[in-house]
């Protein structure tokens, strides 16, 4: 009996072997590449990808992001890895909430999508200290990312972390997982050089070092032309079609192609047309490129400190195909999203064709892809920034407008141009709603909430940190645990200066290396100075008040996210570097290497007063009015959360600097710093020709980040802690959540431009009709179409939010568009002769655009 069991067991025991070594086996994926692609279990692979940072959203949002990523046509989700938000301190790691890139992983791979693991772990990614912990700065010997051993040591140490924890969890395509890429160092091709001696044996240690690793499947190192087989040296920049790999053996791909730009704070708004992406993209596969990935897809917000600098905001939305907010931005998402349609058609005879060059005029081209099994495909590209062209290709005419990339997935067929957008645009609005109290009792009434107030003392609070003469670099004695740092010191005026009966006889004169001061003289806030984004540095000047005898002079300086690229970038300073007072009978005194007390941090940092465990650790004086323009104030509010579930925005226009948090999460720094009124905006945005950051800007004069992300997850059906830290005085019963949502969907078609569903390409391109035009337009998620605004057959004019009638004009219009449209979640109107006068004003090209709202 005992026997028999006993084979029963190893019987049991094999089976469950067999059952598990079938089970890994199987689904282990094969990637490697060639000079063509990357190849996936024996298949070449067109690929779309797009970055989503996971610390730059919140878990909740993680799903619907990939989601809406996978339905914009994305095959692939790229991230980096954020060292600094992993390592606080050497060998102390943190997995949590926004960090738990676990948790991130499992979503793609559920959502059936692949990864690419980008570990840097230097990142640059407009994130502080480009993603190295602040700490490996004070490990002594250390200098980032040259030939030195404490920075390889713990550069490795890291790497390694991050590569066991993915294989623990059998993430590697090679053992079934998503990830199909790893990335090692980031953009050091560019400054190599810089690093003199150390330089090229650092970047060659990276890549043997990451190749050691062993991990299934191909490293890149990104803009690093000497990248060692059998590491993928890969491109980043607005356009890669000219780009190719340091060996024929390696596939060209493009792993940060930027659909936008960052903003800094003062700086204005920039935007990058999606016609201009999409041709970007065309191009670039068109020249043989094979994998494209977004950087950004989704920006994202900086929480908290980890926006890098100096003065990179807080949103981090980068004019992304899906917004900040998590909401795809229209018509960006949805021309990418045709566009990667008409590009997957391409596919067999693209990879597994051989290209032939056309020259169809100065500025045209096709190139033709052909496969043995008959396959074709075309692109055909106009790169004329002023001229539309005719071209002639297999003796049928195309039409290109300018700087524009026609696609033809049958070498017939105009799929897709990159310069028509056919898609549906949409309008988002804050909408804004004062703050709530929070209250228990259910007769509750709305009302403004009741304000706990507690202002800190300009200058030392506590104990003084140290003293010293002369002045200490701001970074080097914060170490980035706070962006604040009060230099302190006092002087004596005597009774007979004449300044004393007249202000503007003395001014406070300082410099400093960065990035912003708060100047108080006797207790009282004389003004404040900061740099940009540009320019770190800057003075300070301003008429003081002074008294006889002592006067004290506390200074607040500020860092704002640190610096986070370029060469020796860790070595770059903040703080003060000259304080003088003139107009004294002396004449000037330079106060420079006076004793200056110094103390590191707000005292309301340091008692954690916007935790739950810290709040009541200091006496906040209650009140229904609180102060407005106090410099140097927490406010706390106990509020409901804003109506309906649309993401949420909290407006800080009538505030002046400083941090938020709700329920102890961190919102981040708020600043609602205009840009300058003497920089100037397009009224037009130009899509043609190459995009420069600043070519499409907006918000000229205006704050450049007005309203800071709350993910809806963090608040509470009620009892939500609101506080905020202000440093130089704002109104805070103007602070407001913003809801935002979708005002109005516009929709256009035109007579000349079929636009068409190629998700039945096919069946399209064997129709007779296929050359009717159709307008299709859809409601975000749960809404329907109440009220068409606008409906025009003829030659309207004007874009989505101010349409008007142009000379030509079909009367039935609108009870045409209502009848089809009205109380529906989508709908669909072809330009045929039972809906509209087709007749009406022959010889114009005529077309139908539509603004509906969703509710
Ligand atoms: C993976 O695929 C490549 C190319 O298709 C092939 O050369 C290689 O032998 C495969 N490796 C394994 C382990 O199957
Ligand atoms: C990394 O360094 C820590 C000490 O700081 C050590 O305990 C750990 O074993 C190292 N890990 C690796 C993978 O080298
Ligand atoms: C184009 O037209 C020319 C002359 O009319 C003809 O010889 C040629 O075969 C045609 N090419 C194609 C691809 O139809
Ligand atoms: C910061 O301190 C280090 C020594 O720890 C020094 O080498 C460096 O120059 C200092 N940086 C600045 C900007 O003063
Ligand atoms: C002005 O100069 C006199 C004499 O040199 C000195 O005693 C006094 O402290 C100076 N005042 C200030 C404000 O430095």
């Amino acid at each position: 009996m005992a026997k028999r069991n006993f084979s029963f067991a190893i019987l049991l025991f094999f089976f469950f072997f067999l059952f598990f070594f079938l089970f890994s086996f199987s689904l282990a994926t094969n990637v490697s590449y060639d000079h063509r692609s990357l190849i996936i279990d024996g298949q070449r692979k067109l690929l779309l990808s797009a970055s989503i940072h996971y610390p730059r959203s919140v878990p909740g949002m993680w799903p619907g992001l990939i989601k809406t990523a996978k339905e914009g046509g994305i095959d692939v989700i790229e991230t980096y890895v954020f060292w600094n938000g992993h390592e606080l301190s050497p060998g102390n790691y943190y997995f949590g909430g926004r960090y738990n890139l676990v948790k991130f992983v499992k979503i793609v791979q559920q959502a059936g999508m692949h990864l690419i693991l980008r570990i840097g772990p230097f990142v640059a990614a407009e994130w502080n200290f480009g993603g190295v912990p602040v700490w490996l700065h004070y490990v002594p010997g250390t200098v980032f990312r040259t030939d030195n051993e404490p920075f390889k040591h713990h550069m490795q140490n890291f790497t390694t972390y991050i590569v066991n924890m993915m294989k623990r969890e059998k993430f590697f395509a090679s053992q079934g997982g998503p990830i199909i890429l790893a990335q090692i160092e980031n953009e050091y091709g560019d400054i190599e050089r810089i690093y003199g001696d150390g330089g090229k044996p650092y970047a060659m240690w990276a890549a043997k070092m990451a190749v050691a690793q062993d991990i299934g499947v191909p490293w890149i190192m990104c803009q690093q032309y000497d990248a060692p087989d059998p590491v993928i040296n890969t491109c980043n920049s607005f356009y890669c079609d000219q780009f190719t790999p340091n060996s024929p053996n390696k596939p060209k791909f493009w792993t940060e192609n930027w659909p936008g730009w960052f903003k800094t704070f003062g700086s204005r708004d920039p935007h990058r047309p999606p016609e201009d992406v999409a041709f970007a993209v065309a191009r670039f596969f068109q020249k043989g490129g094979s994998l494209n990935n977004y950087y950004m897809y989704h920006g994202g917000t900086n929480f908290g400190r980890t926006s890098g600098g100096p003065f990179i905001t807080t949103s981090y939305d980068y004019d992304a195909p899906i917004d900040e907010y998590g909401i795809a931005r229209l018509p960006k998402w949805g021309h990418l999203k045709q566009l990667h349609e008409a590009i997957k058609l391409c596919e067999h005879p693209m990879l597994h064709g051989e290209p032939t060059l056309l020259s169809l005029g100065s500025l045209q081209e096709a190139d033709v892809y052909t496969d043995s099994s008959g396959g074709c495909a075309a692109f055909i590209s106009n790169m004329d920034e002023e001229n539309e062209k005719t071209v002639y290709f297999q003796n049928v005419s195309y039409h290109l407008p300018p700087w524009s990339v026609s696609i033809l997935p049958d070498c017939k067929n105009v799929a897709f141009n990159t310069a028509k957008v056919g898609h549906q645009t949409s309008i988002m609005e804050m909408v804004p709603e004062y703050l709530q109290a929070s209250m228990t009792s259910p007769d509750k009434e709305s009302k403004a909430p009741k304000w706990g107030v507690y202002v800190e003392k300009a200058g030392i609070w506590g104990e003084a940190d140290f003293v010293k003469n002369g002045f200490v670099d701001h970074i080097n004695t914060t170490k980035d645990t706070t962006d604040y740092l009060w230099y302190t010191t006092s002087f004596y005026v005597n009774e007979n200066e004449e300044i004393l009966s007249n202000r503007n006889q003395a001014t406070l004169v300082i410099s400093s290396k960065g990035h912003a001061l708060h100047a108080f003289v006797n207790q009282k806030l004389q003004g404040s100075a900061s740099g940009n984004g540009l320019n770190s540095t800057f003075d300070f000047e301003s008429p003081i008040l002074l008294k006889a005898g002592k006067n004290e002079i506390s200074l607040l300086s500020m860092t704002v996210g640190l610096q986070n690229a370029g060469p020796f970038y860790e070595w770059v300073g903040a703080g003060l570097t000259s304080v003088k007072v003139k107009g004294l009978k002396n004449g000037t005194v330079d106060l420079s290497s006076n004793a200056w007390t110094y103390k590191i941090g707000l005292e309301g940092e340091h008692l954690k007063i916007y935790q739950a465990n810290g709040l009541n650790s200091v006496k906040w004086q209650s009140t229904s009015e609180p102060p407005k323009n106090q410099p140097l104030t927490w406010y706390k509010a106990v509020v409901d959360p804003p109506s309906g579930d649309e993401p949420v925005g909290l407006d800080m226009i009538e505030m002046g600097k400083g941090l938020a948090w709700l329920n102890g999460e961190e919102i981040g720094r708020y600043w609602p710093r205009r840009s300058s009124l003497h920089e100037e905006c397009p009224s037009e945005c130009n899509y043609r020709g190459k995009f420069m950051p600043n070519k499409c800007s907006t918000g000229c004069g205006e704050p450049t980040q007005r309203w800071y992300h709350v993910p809806r997850s963090w608040f509470k059906p009620s009892g939500n802690i609101l506080v905020i830290f202000e440093e130089k005085g704002g109104d805070p019963t103007k602070i407001k959540f913003s809801r935002r949502r979708t005002t109005s969907v516009c929709a256009h078609v035109s007579e000349d431009y079929p636009s068409f569903d190629l998700e039945s390409w096919p069946k399209y391109t064997a129709s007779t009709k296929k050359n009717i035009a159709t307008l299709h337009l859809k409601c975000p998620e749960g809404t329907l179409i109440s009220t068409i605004k606008f409906a025009s057959f003829g030659t309207p004019t004007g874009k989505c939010g101010s349409y008007s009638k142009g000379d030509c004009h079909d009367p039935k219009s609108i009870a045409m568009v209502e009848k089809v449209c009205l109380n529906k979640k989508g709908c669909d109107i072809a330009l045929s002769k039972d809906n509209f006068n087709m007749g009406l004003c022959p010889g114009l090209m005529k077309k139908l655009d539509v603004e509906a709202v969703c509710s």
